[in-house]
């Protein structure tokens, strides 16, 4: 009884808007819903809950590397990159697929869902953590891909594992809310983050467009992409069309640029190193070029 009267009388006390964003902040991450892929069920995936018995009857298994997919604002498991991408890694990799659904939350305002990418990130970060306990992933053998706001949210889950994941790539990451935001992707985040930028140009971009991992591509200078014709959606969205190209056939070589004037110049000479891929150990640092084709495998 006494116990209950000190509860009653905490959630008075904490009643009101910043109660509400303590609550919101907590419970956000508790619709994730995570969707299992491998080579032998790629087509119908195996939903994985927080529990172990789910992890035990998982097709999870720590023989394999395992990537994990974020999708951004305004999609679900099962449209933008997800798709595309998780068949693009089974193609070329034995591997396990965790794709990550927030839509409930990416499905609302652009303020909300960016509100809601701590928790999402902390859910993730949990179920990871439970996931190497059952020595079912290995950290060192973990790439995290996330697009749009995906990418920030696969920044704060490394972050919450200690930067111990072998690679995270950010795909186009947001730029709104997070210009000057001190917790959006950086390279502490992982041992190795690679960013692709693709929409940076103009004040539209939905991409950062600034370097922030260890290497950052600018496929055709980082913005405009070809056969996009100015459109902003179709530019940001040729980071994981292009991510998903790069995992079969590798082909995107770019050129290290010494400066951003290089870059926009389209003069950069530097080492090669090839974007995209699934590897968990490159070698290089810096912001790099390459120039593609406008339609794929581009
Ligand atoms: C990354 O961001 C965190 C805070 O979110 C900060 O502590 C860390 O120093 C940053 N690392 C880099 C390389 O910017």
């Amino acid at each position: 009884m006494f116990k209950f009267i000190l509860f009653a009388a905490a959630l008075v006390t904490l009643h009101g808007s910043n109660a509400d964003n303590v609550n919101r902040f907590t419970r956000q991450g508790n619709f994730n819903k995570y969707y299992v892929y491998t080579r032998e069920n790629s087509r119908q995936f195996y939903e994985l809950l927080d529990t172990q018995a789910s992890i035990y009857a998982s097709p999870i298994v720590l023989a394999r590397d395992t990537v994990v997919i974020i999708h951004g604002h305004h999609a679900s498991a099962f449209n933008s990159l997800n798709p595309t991408v998780k068949d693009a890694l089974l193609v070329a990799n034995d591997i396990n697929i965790i794709v990550v659904d927030w839509s409930v939350y990416a499905s609302q305002s652009y303020s909300n869902a960016v509100g809601a990418v701590p928790s999402i990130a902390m859910f993730l970060a949990t179920l990871i953590t439970n996931l190497v306990g059952n020595s079912r992933v290995a950290l060192n053998r973990l790439h995290i891909v996330g697009f749009n706001l995906g990418a920030h949210v696969a920044g704060f889950t490394g972050r919450t594992l200690g930067g111990g994941v072998a690679r995270i790539t950010g795909l186009d990451p947001s730029k709104s809310q997070w210009g000057t935001n001190s917790r959006r992707l950086n390279a502490s985040d992982a041992s190795y983050v690679e960013v692709i930028h693709t929409d940076g140009n103009g004040w539209q971009a939905n991409g950062l467009g600034t370097a922030i991992g260890h290497v950052d591509f600018f496929p055709n200078g980082g913005g405009n992409q070809p056969g996009c014709f100015l459109s902003n959606r179709c530019s940001h969205n040729r980071a994981w069309e292009l991510f998903a190209a790069s995992l079969i056939h590798d082909h995107l070589v770019a050129n290290r640029c010494d400066t951003n004037l290089q870059l926009s110049m389209n003069t950069c000479r530097g080492y090669t190193l090839k974007m995209g891929n699934n590897k968990y150990i490159k070698l290089g640092s810096g912001i790099f070029r390459v120039n593609t084709k406008s339609t794929f495998p581009y």
